[in-house]
């Protein structure tokens, strides 16, 4: 734990990432919060919250503070920044750093400026915002100063996003609330009608990355899940495989493919004739589904490519922005 002059912030709807200028990634916990249901004071956040969901007694109350990018309780956010902060500079938290946090490109000015507040009140002394898109293509090298078009894709937990990006900044870009999180929901929907099986969150998501795929599998897998029989309440168990749940999964990625057609759309043509030479980049934790990158790339005609860290190249780029402020300053702001 040491004092951090500058720090990179991927407040995320399932995880807020951190980073800094001498260490790299200093956290990785789920943007989650177990607080005092009367007066709630935060008890825990991250992992200590995330071994807590679905065992608390009443009076604690599990709450999720970011949803679909957007800060949506305000104080409960800011709780997290501080319990996160604390988590990573230890004593030194009160020396605000500066920091970089990114934004979805779907939000408005006053939900920009919602997660700004939120990272100033937990205590950083400057904060700049910079769109996931740009601080993407920042963090898996594409060089965003060309006049060339690059197009870079996020699914994440609570958003699919598409930006165009040439000249060093954002050409058009859409955003869908949607991602992994909608993936879970719809797996433990299917669950409950053709099984009447009520099963945790942490096994929807294994059921999700285990059995998961955007293309139907030329062999067959299993998987065998426990959960709570809805019409007796006893304990139950079951083998689930995994075209099963590729018929759940692929109405899902519609929106996906629905996203990135209508970018295009919008996209001047030179720029779409760039993109079809160099491809399109798939970034954000979803996006690791298997077979998301090959569903793509047959639905859209151009090469989909998963990039190196998907999951963490957003906040690496938002760190390497911070670092190089001067030359990145308008793309922050
Ligand atoms: N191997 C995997 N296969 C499929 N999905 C995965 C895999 N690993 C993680 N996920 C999913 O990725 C999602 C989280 O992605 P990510 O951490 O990029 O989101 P986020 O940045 O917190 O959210 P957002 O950017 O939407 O605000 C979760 O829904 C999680 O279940
Ligand atoms: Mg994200």
């Amino acid at each position: 734990m040491t004092w951090i002059r500058k720090l990179a912030i991927d407040l995320g709807t399932s995880n807020c990432i951190m980073w800094s200028e001498n260490e790299g990634i200093i956290l990785n916990e789920p943007s989650i919060v177990a607080v005092e249901a009367e007066n709630r004071k935060v008890l825990a956040a991250g992992n200590e919250a995330k071994k807590m969901e679905g065992k608390t007694p009443d009076y604690i109350e599990i709450v999720k503070p970011i949803s679909e990018g957007a800060v949506i309780d305000y104080e409960v956010a800011v709780g997290m920044l501080k319990w996160f902060l604390r988590e990573v500079m230890g004593s030194f938290w009160f020396l605000g750093p500066e920091v970089v946090v990114t934004v979805a490109s779907g939000l408005t000015q006053v939900e920009q400026r919602a997660v700004l507040d939120a990272v100033a009140e937990a205590g950083a002394r400057k904060v700049n915002l910079i769109d996931t898109p740009l601080a993407a293509a920042i963090g898996t090298k594409i060089p965003i100063a060309e006049a060339f078009g690059n197009m870079v894709v996020n699914m994440g937990g609570g958003v699919v996003e598409a930006a165009v990006i040439a000249s060093g900044g954002v050409v058009t870009s859409k955003c869908y609330r949607g991602g992994g999180s909608r993936i879970d929901e719809a797996l433990a929907e299917y669950l409950k009608k053709k099984y009447s099986m009520a099963i945790g969150d942490q096994t929807t998501e294994l059921v999700k990355i285990k059995l998961g795929t955007a293309v139907k599998l030329k062999k067959t897998e299993m998987l065998s899940i426990g959960g709570r029989d809805l019409v007796y309440g006893l304990p139950k168990n079951i083998e689930l495989n995994s075209d099963e749940i590729f018929e759940v999964i692929r109405p899902m990625l519609d929106e996906v493919i629905l996203v990135i057609k209508e970018t295009l759309q919008t996209t001047p043509p030179e720029l779409v004739a760039d993109i079809a030479d160099r491809g399109i980049v798939l970034i954000g934790a979803a996006s690791k589904l298997r077979n998301l990158p090959l569903l793509l790339t047959r639905e859209i005609g151009v090469a989909v490519h998963l990039a190196l860290e998907p999951e963490n190249c957003v906040v690496k780029g938002a760190g390497m922005a911070m670092e190089n402020l001067e030359i990145y300053r308008k793309l922050t702001r």
